[in-house]
């Protein structure tokens, strides 16, 4: 039977015809992007197999050099970017500092996490990639507001492919047949409440007394809520995205800024979340309005369903400020 599908570029291209004066650039930002990620999916896939092809740093069979997944994403998002001439500069959590590009007039700048939650990587379980695009600007370290767009890749069971610029959330699906990403998720809306709530919870003893509270609150009451941790923020927060609940990686008395990078992880989430109609907190404050110190900047991070985040947010409160 046949059926309309809309693909990604398809979608993409149509956005762009609704905004007067676009260049097209950041379709073809877009297009880049989508590229690697597809590259990237193509190789989590064989990555079982690169034990038996040959070991990291020798040829394999192929004659291929045989990479860790996540030098190899760095390594390819890097090179996509500075070929597309459409980035000025870039920045990765896995790489010290900001690339500025030779000879570029590009008017972006990208920040990007290439391989989230890579100890899953030696377990098969779901990984992925989370970019944050801004216009660029003198000043590097932009307020996460002043996003232009920001989305994921998950390399789960299928490859799903979230991006939001600065409207609606949409969610694609890899098909594997055509080999693009079709429109799956249309202007998804996170539910007001949900049934998870996703921290690293063996942490619990380093964590602040409010925290603790919060927990026991939330697991001891007539409808408790129930634990999911994927270890890797895409998929815990792709869960949340789509059903709901709370996403945590609090301060502890070890990781006292938490673990989450500002300008990798928790910007592209949060906006992500609150474009779709949740909300994020960091100790306080909405970390989109935060001024980043360093391009490495770690802070605690809570996001997910409005109703559960306010909920979190009157235990901070009234350990800090008794009210
Ligand atoms: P990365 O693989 O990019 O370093 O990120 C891993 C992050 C994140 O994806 C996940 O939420 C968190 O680390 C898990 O940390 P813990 O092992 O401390 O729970
Ligand atoms: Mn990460
Ligand atoms: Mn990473």
């Amino acid at each position: 039977m046949y059926r309309q599908i809309t693909t990604l570029s398809e979608f993409v291209l149509s956005e762009e015809k609704k905004i007067k004066n676009a260049t097209g650039n950041f379709s073809l930002l877009i297009n880049s992007l989508d590229n690697a990620g597809r590259i990237i999916a193509s190789h989590v896939k064989r990555a079982g197999l690169v034990d038996i092809l040959g070991p990291v740093g020798k040829k394999n069979i192929f004659a291929d050099e045989v990479q860790k997944l996540d030098e190899f994403a760095d390594l390819l998002i890097a090179e996509t970017l500075r070929s597309s001439g459409l980035v000025h500069g870039f920045a990765s959590e896995e790489r010290e500092s900001f690339e500025k590009i030779k000879n570029s007039h590009g008017d972006y700048v990208v920040f990007f996490d290439p391989l989230d939650g890579s100890s899953n990587i030696d377990v098969n379980m779901s990984i992925g990639t989370i970019f944050s695009i801004y216009k660029k600007s003198n000043n590097l370290l932009q307020k996460g507001i002043s996003q232009v767009a920001a989305g994921f890749f998950l390399y789960g069971p299928s490859v799903i492919f979230i991006y939001c610029a600065g409207g609606k959330v949409n969610g694609f699906t890899l098909d594997p047949e055509i080999g693009s990403f079709v429109l799956t998720n249309p202007n998804i809306k996170i539910p007001l409440v949900g049934p998870t709530y996703t921290i690293n919870e063996s942490y619990y003893s380093r964590y602040p007394e409010y925290i603790r509270k919060y927990l026991s609150h939330i697991k001891e009451r007539s409808a408790p809520l129930t634990q999911r941790y994927a270890a890797a923020m895409v998929a815990d927060v792709y869960r949340i995205l789509l059903k709901g609940g709370i996403f945590l990686y609090p301060e502890d008395r070890i990781q006292k800024e938490g673990k989450l990078r500002l300008l990798y992880e928790v910007n592209p989430m949060a906006y992500i979340i609150n474009h779709a109609g949740g909300s994020s907190f960091s100790q306080g404050s909405n970390p989109l309005e935060m001024t980043p110190t360093s391009l490495h900047m770690r802070l605690p991070i809570v996001l997910g369903s409005k109703s559960q985040v306010a909920e979190f947010e009157k235990f901070y409160h009234n350990e800090n400020y008794g009210h």
